[in-house]
């Protein structure tokens, strides 16, 4: 993951480049006077221009095409390069849920997923919360988010009642975040807000431990600049205990699309990076534009001591897996994701992988101490991130996200709403 272009690809890259660019100048050209000829909030619509212009800037892949047919010859590093090998799971898709999604959230109590906002293209983003019943396989129950709550990029986490939404991006586009954030009783479907947090966070890493509610992590106002500041407010029941929020012990590393995990008593925090899109300057409707992106395989627990403790790395770097992640059997398991892109034609890949961290800290049969590590349970039916997972009697579910182009490239493309499950037992 860390390989660099050498020599002999310069000249082969400058070659590709020139019809690049222009073909790069066109589209802008084009995406610039079809932006400015819209309006800003756009019903979702199947409308293959919409989708086509939205997911352009989403897929970098379009502005840096490289030519088909000469990968993995001569030692170049080939499309591909990132999977890993693992075991083949039967997956069986289901139900798909009621709308596409990318960058949604999700909570899942008993046998119940709650999906939350998301885009449905990059200009228009969902505010409500769908629902998929694991008991008789079936979505309903839609009901709407409040006016102000973010749409995207959430941080989220539930009691097993109350879900607490804080902050996350407001609007479609590259909007930055807004610092309110609410809670929903889900069994009254009744909202309520919270105090806001400090300063408004994009993708914050998010989660109850020890009765306070802690965010840490995620983009500041303008999505890029990773945030270390990590807060917490005392919670129960789905009321705050006190006014503000305080401030606690910075997180390692800052950046958004982080697992954010308790188990045990103990709170980790899984991936992500540092970096995303954010808004072209001065763009009145905050058309997105790319910015530098790092890609972490970090894994980071707090524990009594209070002091960040690095432990095994993923098996590569991944984000994009807030809500990707499943417990079970001692186990976090994490379901596709985004890695670093790759090094020789800068493109982005996705992950396939199912991955399995082992919390395990100590076994009756070899009085280890740490057992905790990462492999590869299976491989998905197809590259995805932003996926919304789940387990549940046996199964291992994931709906919405982004999948790749295909088996041999695995940049991101449609945005979809499909379900999966496949059997798991560990
Ligand atoms: C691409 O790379 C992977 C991993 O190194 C390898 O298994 C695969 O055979 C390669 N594919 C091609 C078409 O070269
Ligand atoms: C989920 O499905 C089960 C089985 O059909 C049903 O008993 C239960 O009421 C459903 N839950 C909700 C909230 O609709
Ligand atoms: C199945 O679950 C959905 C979603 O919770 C619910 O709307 C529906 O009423 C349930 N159907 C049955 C037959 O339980
Ligand atoms: C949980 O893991 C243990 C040890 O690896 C295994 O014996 C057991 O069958 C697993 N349970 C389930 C429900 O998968």
């Amino acid at each position: 993951m860390t390989s660099r272009t050498s020599g002999k690809h310069v000249s082969v890259k400058l070659v590709i480049l020139v019809p690049c660019i222009g073909l790069l100048v066109v589209s802008f050209i084009a995406d610039f006077l079809w932006a400015s000829s819209k309006p800003f909030y756009r019903k979702a619509v199947s409308n293959s221009r919409v989708e086509k212009a939205a997911y352009q800037i989403f897929l970098q892949g379009k502005k840096t095409i490289t030519p088909r047919g000469k990968r993995g010859s001569s030692g170049e590093v080939n499309a591909t390069f990132a999977d890993l090998p693992g075991p083949k799971l039967e997956w069986e898709e289901i139900a798909p849920a009621p709308v596409p999604r990318l960058d949604g959230a999700s909570i899942q109590i008993g046998n119940l997923l709650y999906v939350f906002s998301g885009y449905g293209s990059l200009d228009y983003v969902h505010s409500h919360v769908d629902i998929y019943n694991f008991s008789n396989n079936t979505w309903g129950g839609r009901f709407s988010t409040p006016k102000e709550m973010a749409n995207s990029h959430l941080g989220i986490v539930s009691d097993g009642r109350y879900v607490y939404v804080i902050s996350g991006q407001y609007g479609p586009l590259c909007r930055g975040p807004t610092s309110r954030s609410f809670v929903l009783d889900t069994q009254t479907k009744h909202w309520n807000e919270l105090p806001s947090l400090p300063f408004p966070r994009y993708a914050p890493a998010t989660q109850l431990w020890r009765g306070r509610l802690h965010v840490m992590g995620g983009s500041k106002e303008d999505r890029h600049e990773p945030g270390l500041e990590h807060w917490s407010i005392a919670v129960k029941d789905g009321e705050v205990l006190e006014k503000e929020w305080r401030s606690e012990v910075p997180i390692p590393r800052g950046g958004p699309h982080r697992a954010c995990i308790v188990y045990d008593d103990r709170l980790y925090v899984i991936g992500g990076q540092e970096g995303d899109f954010m808004a072209k300057p001065g763009s009145p409707i905050f058309k997105c534009s790319r910015r530098h992106e790092v890609v972490y395989s970090d894994v980071y627990m707090l524990d009594d001591s209070m002091k960040w403790k690095e432990l095994p790395p993923m098996p590569k770097p991944n984000s994009h897996i807030e809500c990707s992640w499943a417990i079970h059997n001692n186990s976090v398991i994490i379901v596709g994701g985004t890695t670093e892109k790759h090094p020789v034609n800068k493109r982005m890949i996705l992950v396939g992988e199912v991955l399995r961290f082992r919390f395990d800290t100590q076994d009756p049969c070899c009085f280890c101490t740490n057992m905790q590590e990462w492999s590869v349970v299976g491989k998905m039916p197809y590259r995805c991130k932003t996926t919304q997972a789940g387990y549940w009697d046996g199964f291992l579910y994931f709906t919405s996200g982004q999948r790749d182009r295909g088996p041999e490239d695995p940049q991101p493309r449609k945005v979809i709403g499909e379900t999966w499950r496949t059997k798991l037992k560990l």
